[in-house]
């Protein structure tokens, strides 16, 4: 069937997407990511929020290892993997602003101790997942689960004190939400197709190794070329411009790293490294080449300016055709 004009299937050579948005997700780079990484036995995406590129790859890998510092996100895709069914069946639910309200605040009270939890390289919350990835899908713009705004639950009502706490919004009403809520779906068996699409991301995830925490621990020579050819596509919160990301921010200087650890990496003869960055003058290596792609501009308040300057920086062993 075909679902946000996407084929779900669980035939792992059919493209899939994640059922749900995410800012900075790179689904349109990936014909130019994969172009440049060609064939490889190791995969790793450091950064990987929705995994768009993972879930377009042309093929299955012989290791295959993605990473997010967010816990949410890292949740989701190992419940994904594990319990398919389960997840559909939290995920299944109208939009519906007081239960997005009540959830909200029933996550954001979990979420430190997610984080510790998820350190059990076997653990998952099928619930936190379902929930969570509704609400991902309900919510406009960023700030779900960021624990970030202003109110507090003391478990009876809100509080308006300042520091962690979450934020409150009206949900996704403009075109019935998107992702996993572009209908009401708990209706007959309309909630059916969200068990073929979660299920068939759990076939393609099977044996994809999940790490949540910072990227570096998932780029060290025993994750990366020990594996054999190894393809990395380091897509970091970026350091300036307006997109938002749920952890890390645009605040940082992980971009700035991640750089300056692509340059030296991709010297070693089996790495094939990719960074996603703003075109901004940098001074690019020897041997370096430079793929343009086109992001949607979608809630910039820049008009789109940033959009165009996107471009995927490729270390020398990359292909380039
Ligand atoms: C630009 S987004 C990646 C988008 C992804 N390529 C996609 O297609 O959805 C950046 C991601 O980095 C994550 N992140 C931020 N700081 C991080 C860190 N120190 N280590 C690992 N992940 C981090 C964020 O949670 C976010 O999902």
């Amino acid at each position: 069937m075909r679902i946000c004009g996407v084929q779900v299937s669980a035939d792992v050579t059919t493209p899939l997407v994640a059922p749900f948005p995410w800012f900075g997700g790179k689904s349109r780079a990936c014909a130019e990511i994969w172009g440049a990484l060609g064939e490889v036995a190791n995969y790793i995406e450091p950064f990987c929020g929705s995994m768009a590129a993972l879930l377009s790859a042309p093929r299955v890998h012989k290791v295959e290892t993605v990473n997010d510092a967010d816990g949410f996100v890292s949740n989701f895709w190992r419940a994904v993997q594990s319990a398919p069914d389960d997840v559909a069946h939290w995920a299944d639910w109208p939009v519906n602003e007081a239960d997005l309200e009540a959830r909200h605040a029933w996550l954001v009270a979990r979420k430190e101790r997610l984080r510790w939890c998820l350190q059990d390289p076997d653990f998952f919350d099928a619930k936190i997942a379902g929930w969570w990835v509704w609400g991902q899908c309900s919510w406009i713009g960023t700030g779900w689960c960021s624990g970030e705004g202003p109110h507090k639950h003391d478990g009876a009502h809100f509080a308006g004190n300042a520091g962690r706490g979450i934020k409150r919004q009206l949900p996704h009403l403009g075109n019935a939400g998107r992702g996993i809520n572009r209908q009401f779906l708990h209706f007959g068996n309309a909630g059916r197709w969200i068990n073929d699409w979660i299920s068939a991301l759990s076939t393609r995830l099977r044996r994809v190794r999940v790490a949540c925490g910072d990227w570096a621990r998932v780029v060290t020579p025993v994750v990366t070329w020990r594996h054999g050819v190894t393809g990395v596509f380091l897509d970091p919160p970026y350091c300036e411009g307006t997109m938002e990301y749920s952890a890390g921010g645009n605040a940082s200087s992980i971009a700035a790293d991640v750089w300056t650890w692509a340059q030296k990496a991709g010297a070693e003869p089996k790495m094939r490294v990719v960074v996603a960055a703003y075109e901004d003058g940098r001074s690019v290596p020897d041997g370096w080449t430079v793929r343009r792609w086109r992001a949607p501009k979608g809630y910039a308040a820049d008009g789109g300016a940033n959009a165009r300057r996107e471009v995927l920086y490729c270390s020398p062993n990359c292909e380039t055709s």
